[in-house]
């Protein structure tokens, strides 16, 4: 793997997401990107390559950010690079795959897909998933109320969808920590 390309999407992703503040920025994007390198450890026959451009660029193209279509921010990137156009298309079939409100119960079929998603699922729980939740929420106008909901609707969940062993286990802690925040927030605002 290239460490010139890595790091050259590391400097795109600074550069598209700089001074975003809704969660899905430049952290997001490396924490994405570190737990997908630690995952991929446990899976040596994986394209690391793959797995760690796909986790970089997986928001690149957002369609809660983004007006683009077809992967365009990601293409433009990857179009710059010494990669070839099978590989591009790997890239963004993966991050097409890793979407969670697109594909609601369907699993990446790839290794390399399975663990970018996983990747980005772990950082919507935790502690990190808490903090995530309330600043998406707050640059979209919802209510504290409406974005504990969300905890319902989407985080609560994400522990059964793991794909790969290690995030399950991972998740396992993340999970009990927002049940705990959950139940503890019930409880301060319990004015009865
Ligand atoms: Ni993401």
């Amino acid at each position: 793997m290239s460490d010139s390309i890595i790091n050259s999407a590391i400097a795109y992703v600074e550069k598209t997401f700089y001074n975003n503040a809704d969660g899905h920025d430049t952290g997001h994007a490396m924490r994405v990107y570190a737990n997908a390198v630690k995952l991929a450890g446990y899976y040596p026959d994986c394209d690391a390559e793959i797995v760690a451009l796909s986790a970089l660029l997986h928001d690149v193209d957002d369609h809660k950010l983004f007006k683009t279509e077809n992967n365009a921010n990601a293409r433009s990137f990857l179009e710059g690079q010494n990669i070839s156009a099978a590989k591009i298309e790997q890239i963004c079939s993966i991050i097409n795959e890793v979407s969670f409100s697109k594909n609601r119960g369907r699993r990446p079929e790839s290794i390399e897909g399975k663990i970018v998603q996983d990747a980005d699922r772990l950082d919507a729980i935790g502690a990190v998933g808490i903090a995530r939740t309330f600043a998406y929420g707050g640059k979209n106008g919802r209510s504290l109320e409406d974005s504990l909901q969300h905890f319902y609707d989407k985080l609560l969940l994400l522990k059964d969808e793991m794909n790969t062993e290690e995030a399950r286990r991972l998740a396992i802690v993340r999970h009990e920590y927002i049940e705990g925040f959950v139940e503890e927030y019930k409880a301060e605002t319990d004015l009865s």
